[in-house]
């Protein structure tokens, strides 16, 4: 492994931040499904950034490999134009031709050990020797999970899983399953072709440098930690509010809903890394392993009584504003049930966090765009102030801000200037003050090459998260819920029902 310190040049007597890039060790990646939308906007441009950053290994190329027939140059072609339309500021003609001479092609049909044979077994070591790559391989999923086990078991069937001397890696895009005995028939599949330590599930969340903040800013200071539990804290809010629709992808969303869209993967693993206990070491398995013990002490959803635990909507349209309903999306059912929008109470077993209910909120076509983990303390015991000013003092609230204005937040209470006792509410601010250096694309391609799974979901976790919402998955599409409660209008807040659910605990959403 060439290792390369971002901030040699200290000459300036800056203090350089404690922060290494590593470059990965060579190896090349075959991408299934790579004449798809996921190759051409997010894989090959986050590969191509990681090049002119010079980030990748010298002996590197990508063989895309799907259905559809073409030759590598039209391939080359093809994920030129996801590149001018995904980053049209990043396109540099050298830099692109010497980039794209490391992209090639191959038809393949993902059942037949045959078409596997000529088009990859055969393929890979003259394409490895010319670049010089050695036997590292890494295989990506961005295919339809349909496909998954066909690939899979070819891969295996024809030897591919596994080679002497050499990494084999597998790395796989969420959907994991449907529910969860398809997530353990996925996982028997998996496991009986790749070990646990080649798999690495992708989790986008887990990549954004404001989701690894959160371990960061825990582990790292000393002030928050010892207020961390249900001494000091009265609730949490976790929301990821999304202003966009569903897009094109009505096949995928009509057979997911939200609770499977953001609440089996993003939404928990946010939950666990705000809860999880301190790891002795912050290795990929020690913090795994705590983030798994978050998930199993979630108590399981009471379902005699939903109304208690959640609440579901659907965005209806908003003539106004000319957006469409969900329903009248193309390729919706008319009559469709699925929610786009779920609020959860959660509450986790456990010392820490006996008696603190953990809110959760996710939807589409909302107010506002924001991802964010709002830590709301209790209030000060005794209100001291209460003769002399009245009304209530709100407590703080810490604000873990994932996206947009990625920062942190803490709301505290000061003395609004004059002669007046009389408090404000004031807001100690810290900003990213840069862009990143990685989108989440470019950290976990590099992440894989270097074999670190800590961004990475691992089996029990995926598990876990299925056992908990199966359950209650079934038990939502077997009930009637009154329209009027589902559906909430385009560029609201959400239903109103979900403001219900917190206002009974005397509690209420942040607004968007
Ligand atoms: C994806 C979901 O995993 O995450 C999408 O399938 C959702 O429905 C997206 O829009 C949100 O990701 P981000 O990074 O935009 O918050």
């Amino acid at each position: 492994m060439d290792t390369n310190s971002l901030y040699e040049d200290n000459s300036s007597g800056q203090v350089a931040p404690a922060c290494r890039i590593v470059i990965p060790k060579s190896c090349c990646l075959v991408i299934f499904g790579a004449s798809g939308d996921l190759a051409q906007r997010k894989l090959i441009p986050a590969i191509y950034r990681l090049f002119r950053q010079r980030l990748l290994p010298r002996g590197f190329f990508v063989l895309g490999v799907a259905r559809t027939e073409m030759d590598s140059n039209r391939f080359r072609e093809l994920m030129a134009e996801g590149l001018r339309e995904t980053f049209p500021e990043e396109c540099n003609e050298n830099c692109w031709r010497d980039f794209s001479s490391r992209l090639h092609y191959r038809s393949i049909d993902y059942r037949d050990s045959e078409s596997f044979r000529t088009n990859l077994t055969e393929v890979l070591p003259s394409l490895e020797e010319a670049a010089g790559t050695g036997g590292d391989r890494i295989f990506y999923l961005a295919t339809p999970p349909v496909v998954y086990e066909d690939i899979i078991t070819t891969l295996h069937q024809s030897g591919l899983a596994t080679q002497a001397g050499s990494s084999v890696k597998l790395v796989i895009e969420k959907p994991f399953g449907h529910d969860l005995e398809s997530s353990r028939n996925l996982d028997a599949i998996l496991l009986e072709a790749f070990r646990e330590s080649q798999v690495y599930r992708i989790d986008h969340y887990l990549a954004k440098e404001t989701v690894q903040n959160i371990l960061m800013f825990r582990f790292a200071n000393s002030l928050f930690e010892p207020l961390w539990n249900r001494r000091y804290i009265d609730h949490v809010q976790i929301t990821a509010a999304e202003t966009i629709g569903i897009e094109r992808r009505a096949g995928y969303y009509e057979e997911a809903g939200v609770l499977r869209d953001m609440f089996q993967n993003h939404m928990f693993q946010l939950l666990s890394l705000m809860a999880m206990e301190p790891p002795s070491l912050f290795s990929a398995d020690l913090v795994r392993d705590e983030k798994a013990k978050v998930l199993h002490s979630i108590r399981p959803f009471p379902l005699e009584r939903l109304e208690d635990c959640v609440v579901t909507g659907q965005y209806a349209g908003s003539v106004s504003a000319g957006i469409k309903g969900y329903r009248e999306e193309a390729g919706v059912a008319a009559d469709s049930p699925l929610p786009t929008y779920a609020a959860l109470k959660v509450w986790i077993d456990n010392w820490r966090w006996n008696g603190v209910p953990f809110y959760l909120r996710s939807g589409k076509r909302l107010k506002r765009r924001t991802t964010e983990i709002a830590i709301h303390f209790r209030p000060v015991p005794h209100m001291m102030f209460s003769q002399t000013m009245g009304g209530r003092i709100e407590a703080n609230t810490l604000i873990l801000q994932v996206q947009p204005d990625e920062g942190i937040h803490l709301e505290v209470q000061a003395k609004n200037p004059g002669s007046r006792m009389c408090l404000m509410p004031v807001s100690l601010d810290f900003h990213y003050p840069r862009e990143f250096s990685l989108s989440a694309y470019e950290r976990v391609l590099l992440d894989c090459m270097e074999g670190d799974q800590m961004l990475f979901v691992r089996e029990d976790g995926v598990g876990q998260s299925w056992s908990l919402l199966t359950p209650l998955i079934t038990a939502l599409e077997a009930r009637n819920v009154p329209a009027e409660t589902y559906l909430y209008e385009a560029g609201s807040e959400g239903p109103a029902a979900a403001a219900a659910l917190l206002e009974k605990d005397g509690r209420s959403w942040r607004p968007l």
